[in-house]
Order: C-alpha cells, then structure tokens, then sequence
C-alpha cells in the first residue's frame, strides 16, 4: 500500500519537487521544481499537446497574460462566483474549508465544537496595477487560463483565418488563495493549467462534448496511468460551476480517494456572451449557410499540470522485492520518464569508454544520464527510484564483443546488444 508521505518523500529526495522557500520556512501550498520535476513537467505538456492535436487538427495557442483587469473578472462571474464557504475554530484559531469538515461535530483539530459562521472567502489574489492604488487600478492574478482564451477570441479567429469548429490551447499558470492547499501538489496556491476550449456551432455541442470526454479519457491509459485508477464522474446538477450547463469529471484515485485530476465542461455561449455584454465587443461568429449571426458554445478541457504530475508519481510508485532485497521504483511508461535511460560502467577503469557513448546518445536529443559513482546494484537502485527505464553497463566484455548489458527497470532482466545497436533500441522503447 503506498501513502502520500512515501510518494512526497520520494519527490523530494530525488530532487523533483521542494517546498518554495523552504529556507525561509516555506510558502504554504507553492512548490519549486528540481530538475526531474521540470523534465517530468515537459514530458506531461507534449504528451497533452500530442493528445489534442490528434483528436482534433485545428487548434491554436495561445499564451496569455496573468494579470487581468477588474472588469475581466467580473464580466467572467469570478468576482462575484469565485468563493469558498469558510469557518474558523474560535478555540484553537485554525480555519477551514466549511465544505472540507463536518461542522455538525468539533473541530478535527483542538475537539472543541467552538465554530464561527460560514463566510465566502474570494479566492482571487487581488492587487493594483500601477502607482495610484484605488479602484480604477483593481488586477487580479487569473485563477484559470481559459478567460484569456475567451477575451482574445476575436483577435485568434480573425489572424489566424480559422473557421469554426476549432480550438484554442492554452498552457500557463493559474493562482487560487485556496483556504487550505493540502495534499501535496493536489491543490496548490500556484499551479499550471492545460486547457482547451473548443469553439463550435450550438448544435454540434453535444457531439463533441461527447468527443472530448471520450478522449481525454483516452489520453491517461496513453500515457500509462492505470486504467482501473481512472473513472468518469458527471456532476449532479447543484455541483455544476456557474458556467457550465454540464460537466464531467475523469478521477484518479489518489492514497487519500478518488478526486478530480481533469474536468470536461459544456460552457455553452455563456463566456462569450458575458464579454460581449461588458465589453461592447460583439463575439458572435457570421454563418455564411444561414446568413445570420450567432454566438459560438465552448466545449472545455481542463487539468492541471501539476495534479497529473502528482497522478503519475502516484499511479507509478512501485515496492517490490530483487533478490531478496527491497527496493522502490517509479514505473513511469518511457515516454513520460524523466531520464530514459542510464550510461554505467562497471567500474571507474571504463568511464572513459562509456562517456564517449553516452555522449553520443546525449547529442542525439535522448535525455540521458552517466553515472559511476557507488556499486552498480546502487546505481541501478538509484535509476529504478526516479523511474529510467533502462540501463546500459559497459563492462570488461565491452572492450572485446562490442556490446553492453541492458537491464529493464521492471523486470531486473538484462540482455546483450550491440552497442550500435543502442540508439534504434531507445528509438523503439520511446515509439
Ligand atoms: N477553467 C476551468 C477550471 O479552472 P477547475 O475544475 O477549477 O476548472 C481545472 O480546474 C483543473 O485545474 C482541475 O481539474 C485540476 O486538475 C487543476 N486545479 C484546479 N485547482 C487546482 C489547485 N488548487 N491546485 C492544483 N491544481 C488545480
């Protein structure tokens, strides 16, 4: 059974993820990404570019501004919509989620049933652009990247020629005062988002809402998450967030339940017509067919880079027994694998050698590691810990036959190859 602490100390040990400022004492729910984390992080926006890409050719991106106006974030309900139920222990002084606790009973932390009332928190960071501070200067930092998608709409469409249906991606950071950030990278005060939202005619909303659940679905078994640790949730009506007249959850069950990892909504035309009306700006779309004019629905595709970071380390972290001795892995498919393979000589006498390979593998775009220092059943245990799929040694043998041993991180068996046949071995481990 894996528990959250085994995964978060793994993180931190191998130097994927650390708590920001950590020497200061840290910056509650904000992280700092190692170099594994940040080679994880680009495997996971590819694959997700990769993904959308092949369900649907026409999509665009975009890379939009993190700051906003006032006026942007209330033609988009933020302002007014954009809240947590909140309540604080009278006692012990800690606050809460309302909708985190059961406040029929005391509170989890002093046991004193000592509550305030529930107030709405807003969960935007709030500040002013500028060096007058009042009200004209109000900016929030964005909590979702898909109103810039919307505000640009217009200016996407018309530079780039595009017809509807079509898409516009978008890839960026994204800020929530969340009340209590828990659980790891699960919900954090600065995240990163991966959003699509696909703009079409209203009568073919439903077909492609369908679509897309279809193949974000799709996409975690694509990438090697376990299938039975993935599930679909439609929401109930009363859960549905006020833009969206449907929504469907895909949930990964994470060691503290099933959760939401991505969210697929039906927003309809309701953001659109919502920055028409504020703005003045009309955002509907002619239809040359029925010659008259209409505002497009959206179709969204929602998850956060670092909640899929922290399914990956979940859905990969493995224990198991190698010759009697224990060890612990991250079974990461090869594609998403931050190193791809490890260049070890069996001993510091044949460095040299397996340098000059391992050069030559780095120089082909393979992201590669060499190591020599410490036993090779330390070495590997170490390549096993952050998930490489495979390790070439080069031995004494090596000098004679022309060939190193690979070893699989899986199944602790080694074979033979030659050693110009180890670039097209890597080739085909990645395809
Ligand atoms: N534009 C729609 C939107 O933002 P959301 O369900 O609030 O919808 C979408 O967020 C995704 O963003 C979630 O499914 C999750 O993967 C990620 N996400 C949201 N809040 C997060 C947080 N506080 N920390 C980490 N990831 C978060």
């Amino acid at each position: 059974m894996k528990s959250l602490d085994q995964i978060v100390a793994l993180a931190k040990r191998r130097g994927f993820v650390y708590q920001a400022s950590e020497i200061y004492g840290g910056l509650n729910g904000v992280y700092d990404f190692g170099h594994l984390g940040v080679l994880l992080k680009q495997n996971i926006r590819s694959a997700w570019r990769q993904s959308i890409l092949t369900t649907q050719s026409n999509i665009l991106f975009l890379e939009g501004s993190l700051l906003g106006p006032h006026a942007l974030w209330e033609a988009s309900g933020h302002t007014q919509n954009f809240s947590d139920p909140m309540i604080d222990c009278t006692n012990c002084k800690r606050r809460f989620r309302a909708d985190d606790i059961d406040i029929k009973k005391a509170c989890p932390v002093c046991g004193k049933a000592a509550w305030t009332d529930i107030r709405q928190f807003q969960l935007m960071f709030k500040t002013n652009v500028g060096a007058v501070s009042d009200k004209s200067s109000v900016a929030y930092l964005r909590p979702e990247t898909a109103q810039s998608i919307f505000v640009n709409f217009k200016n996407m469409m018309s530079t780039n020629r595009v017809k509807l249906p079509f898409g516009i991606a978008q890839i960026g950071k994204a800020f929530r005062n969340e009340i209590t950030p828990k659980q790891f990278l699960f919900r954090m005060r600065e995240f990163e988002q991966m959003e699509l939202e696909w703009f079409c005619k209203p009568d073919q909303a439903d077909r492609f809402f369908k679509l897309w659940v279809e193949s974000r679905h799709a996409f975690y078994t694509h990438i090697g998450v376990n299938p039975s640790n993935i599930k679909l949730r439609p929401h109930d009506t009363k859960e549905l967030a006020h833009y969206s007249s449907r929504t469907t959850d895909i949930e990964y069950e994470f060691p503290f339940g099933y959760k939401e990892l991505e969210g697929i909504a039906d927003r309809g035309d309701f953001d659109l017509k919502q920055h028409s009306t504020h703005s003045g700006k009309d955002l509907s779309v002619y239809d040359d067919e029925t010659k008259s004019s209409y505002i497009p629905h959206v179709i969204e595709c929602s998850v956060g880079v670092d909640r899929l970071f922290l399914t990956l380390l979940c859905d990969a972290y493995t224990q198991d027994t190698i010759g009697g001795e224990e060890r612990t892995m991250l079974k990461f498919s090869p594609r998403m694998a931050p190193i791809k393979a490890a260049f070890l000589p069996l001993t510091k006498k044949l460095s040299e050698q397996t340098i000059a390979l391992y050069n030559d593998i780095a120089q082909q775009g393979f992201m590669v590691e060499f190591d020599e220092s410490g036993s090779i059943g330390k070495r590997y245990r170490r390549q096993d810990e952050i998930g490489t799929p495979v390790c070439f040694t080069y031995d004494f043998e090596s000098l004679e036959d022309n060939a190193v041993t690979v070893r699989s991180r899986d199944t602790a068996q080694q074979e033979r190859i030659g050693i110009d046949r180890v670039s097209s071995y890597l080739h085909d481990l990645l395809t």
